[in-house]
């Protein structure tokens, strides 16, 4: 299976695309074109056979991330800040089809390499994920995230350890 993501296009069925939790699927159907068009949203999906399907989807946003949301030893190396730079992947699916398969996995790579590349030119210093559930938190937290102390549906990964995974072959 070739791996790549693309910009969601019109050309897209987004109505076919089901991965178990309904305000996933609906979010693709109904408001992921809007919001990229709007500019709230950036939109990558990875497309199945044929092209015009979707296999899997995330968003990516430019976020704040409050000093309060970062761990203690962490913050305690940072300026005092009201708020720091972050990227949020705020919605993240795979079709049930395709779950199990290695996807979900690749799809958070291309994510944080997107992150990483866009770092380039605008700082962020860490990627925020909002877990839609308990099992995505564990999801994330198995893939390098740490838990917002305040609240452990929200996680995030410092852009330096992003940084690492990436380039790690
Ligand atoms: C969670 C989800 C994205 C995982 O995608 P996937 O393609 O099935 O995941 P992968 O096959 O790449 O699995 C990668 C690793 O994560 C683990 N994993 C997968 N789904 C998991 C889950 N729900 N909870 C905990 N771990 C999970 C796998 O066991 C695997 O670990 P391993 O390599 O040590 O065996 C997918 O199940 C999904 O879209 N679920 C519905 C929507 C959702 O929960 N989105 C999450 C964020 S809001």
């Amino acid at each position: 299976m070739r791996f790549a993501t693309t910009s969601l296009s019109p050309a897209h069925d987004r109505t076919g695309f089901r991965c178990g939790n309904p305000s996933l699927d609906d979010y693709l159907m109904r408001r992921a074109g809007q919001d990229a068009r709007r500019g709230v949203a950036q939109i990558f999906v990875m497309e199945g056979d044929p092209a015009s399907t979707v296999r899997a989807y995330y968003s990516l946003s430019m976020t704040g991330i409050e000093p309060q949301s970062i761990p203690d030893d962490l913050r305690d190396k940072l300026p005092r800040y009201d708020a720091f730079p972050g990227a949020l992947i705020g919605r993240f699916a795979v079709a049930l089809s395709e779950q199990g398969r290695g996807i979900g996995r690749l799809l958070l790579l291309d994510g944080l390499h997107r992150v990483v590349a866009a770092s380039v030119h605008v700082a962020a210093y860490a990627v925020v994920v909002d877990a839609i559930d308990d099992q995505a938190a564990i999801f994330y937290r198995r893939h390098g995230f740490l838990p917002d102390p305040r609240n452990s549906r929200r996680l995030f990964m410092p852009l330096a350890t992003a940084r690492k995974l990436v380039f790690t072959p």
